[in-house]
């Protein structure tokens, strides 16, 4: 029985599967990149199965799947595509944490109540409640009054269970102090402080830790990672106040100062209890991975002779798709549309380096032919 099982599985003929990157593989910032529109025209009428992986986020699934395809021009024709967001997994902690910060753009605490939190608020709901939380925030300066995007109203109090950082921040200021309050807090309460070092942080999620990400501008621009090192930084100084001068300008610090000072550091952020999702971790794959064969189904059946064999990431950034995707155990094609530049010290082998989308999807096809 499992050897006719076996033998059955083992005759399937294979066909590739396809995980795209978005940005920098199928857009750069608001401009679509035209080499995709043709590399996933392609694959659709080959029905060959193919999902998004992105680390970006602050909406739900559906909705960064209608925006890409959008900004292609390919809605009519394809209408949807199996998503995964670096927050994705986020989902499977809806029971475990009751109130929780969530950090992107305004309006990001909508999708973890969709996620099925009880109680989320964002940097606006606090910045309305509690006067000069965040002395130089955006939100007092738009003209309408802030509304709360989710119906939470801040109580005296407050107490968080988590903080979840969904997307790149907008109001990179008052998500520093917020975030970084929170992480000195006694326990998460609002508007307390211990300094006690020994002491744990409330948890904190990081939905990606990319450092930069590739915009329609010329340069790689800083991404969620860049946001994370700067409150790390913030709340190492406010634990241990004479971390804030910068060493190099210190007077008369000798090299054992100076390892003094990075221990400290250390022990501080080693009490940060942080998990980080998204790519290069693992679980962005193999949250991928189901995604892609739930599309296979859809488009071959249960019962079908074919089978997925070979999987390609296509991605732009090195050390997230690439590192990632190989430690995974698929195949890698790094695109010169994005953060990768000629020169770029790699920290794995691609399986191929190419121009674009298009040609990473010819040349893959090829490959397993
Ligand atoms: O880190 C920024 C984010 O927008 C990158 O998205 O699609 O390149 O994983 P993506
Ligand atoms: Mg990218």
């Amino acid at each position: 029985m499992l050897f006719k099982r076996f033998l059955s599985t083992s005759l399937k003929k294979k066909i590739p599967g396809f995980v795209f990157d978005i940005d920098g593989v199928l857009v750069q910032g608001s401009r679509p990149i035209p080499a995709a529109v043709n590399a996933l025209k392609f694959l659709n009428k080959n029905k060959i199965p193919f999902v998004f992986l992105t680390n970006s986020g602050g909406l739900l699934e559906k909705e960064k799947s209608s925006q890409i395809l959008t900004k292609l021009g390919i809605q009519n024709e394809i209408p949807e595509v199996k998503t995964v967001l670096s927050h994705t997994p986020l989902r499977a902690f809806n029971k475990q944490y009751k109130t929780v910060l969530s950090v992107g753009p305004i309006g990001s605490s909508r999708v973890l109540k969709e996620y099925g939190f009880e109680r989320v608020f964002e940097a606006s709901d606090l910045i309305g409640k509690y006067k000069g939380i965040a002395p130089f925030n955006m939100v007092s300066q738009r003209k309408e009054p802030y509304v709360s995007q989710n119906g939470e109203i801040p109580e005296e109090g407050l107490k968080f269970d988590a903080i979840m950082v969904l997307s790149d921040p907008r109001d990179w200021s008052s998500d520093l102090q917020i975030v970084s309050d929170l992480l000195v807090s006694d326990n998460g309460k609002l508007g307390t402080v211990n300094l006690d070092k020994e002491e744990k942080t409330i948890p904190i999620f990081w939905s990606q830790r990319d450092f930069q990400w590739k915009t329609e501008y010329s340069l790689p621009r800083f991404a969620l990672g860049a946001f994370r090192e700067l409150v790390y930084k913030l709340v190492s100084i406010v634990k241990q106040p004479d971390l804030v001068t910068l060493p190099d300008f210190k007077e008369n610090n000798s090299k054992e100062d100076l390892l003094e000072d990075k221990l400290h550091e250390f022990k501080i952020l080693s009490k940060i209890d942080e998990t980080v999702l998204g790519k290069p971790e693992a679980v962005s794959y193999s949250f991928a991975k189901k995604e892609l064969e739930k599309d296979f189904v859809e488009k071959h059946g249960q019962d079908s002779d074919l089978e997925i064999g070979e999987i390609f990431m296509v991605g732009d950034n090195p050390l997230s798709d690439i590192i990632g995707a190989h430690r995974y155990g698929w195949n890698t094609c790094l695109v010169k549309t994005g953060v990768y530049s000629e020169g770029y010290k790699l920290p794995v082998t691609p399986t191929m380096i190419v121009e674009n989308v298009e040609e990473a999807v010819n040349k893959s096809c090829e490959l397993v032919k």
